[in-house]
């Protein structure tokens, strides 16, 4: 791991180690298999920026599990998220499913209140939502999120998924943006 790294011509340096972001995701996967015990959960893993926490956390997962992917991106420039989001789904059937949606960060809360109000309409029995990150300051809407991995200020981060023009999704660390 670097202190350091530098993606196209923004400089960012480690917020939160490896080690850290793994103890977590074990936790929140321990959480998660008790409440579920005795259900079937589908996990929901939104594209593109929930594919690491996904993968680390469905790892864990020991209760039977089914997972889906649908994609949503929120359109504005590389640093902000906008006002719009687009969802592709997957063929997918939510109907009298206990779904828990998968997302890396919740940010103003527009694309997961986007996604709510899509899947609510497929009249799923439960939905509850596990993000890695979230920023209490910039939240817009009102979403509950019940399994939250670390909440941060409202900072601009890269890694674990999460990306500055696309690039540093592939870092198992998370970097914040130089000022
Ligand atoms: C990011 C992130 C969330 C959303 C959060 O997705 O993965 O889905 O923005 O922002 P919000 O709470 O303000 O809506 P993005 O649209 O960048 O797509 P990506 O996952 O493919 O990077």
């Amino acid at each position: 791991m670097k202190n350091q790294i530098k993606i196209l011509d923004k400089e960012f340096i480690l917020f939160i180690e490896e080690e850290k972001i793994q103890n977590r995701v074990t936790q929140l996967a321990e959480q998660i298999n008790n409440d579920y015990k005795d259900k079937v959960p589908t996990f929901l893993i939104v594209l593109k920026g929930a594919l690491l926490f996904a993968a680390d956390l469905l790892k864990r997962i020991k209760v039977r599990c089914k997972v889906e992917l649908i994609s949503a991106k929120s359109y504005g420039n590389e640093m902000e998220s906008s006002g719009t989001v687009k969802l592709k789904h997957l063929e997918s059937n939510f109907k009298n499913k206990d779904i828990i949606i998968i997302e890396d960060v919740i940010d103003t809360g527009l694309t997961m209140k986007t996604l709510l109000d899509d899947i609510n309409k497929y009249e799923p029995n439960s939905i509850e939502v596990a993000a890695i990150l979230t920023k209490p300051n910039a939240i817009k809407t009102d979403v509950n999120i019940k399994y939250v991995g670390f909440e941060i200020d409202n900072l601009f981060v890269v890694g674990y998924g999460l990306d500055y023009a696309e690039f540093g999704r592939e870092l198992p660390d998370i970097y914040v943006l130089k000022v």
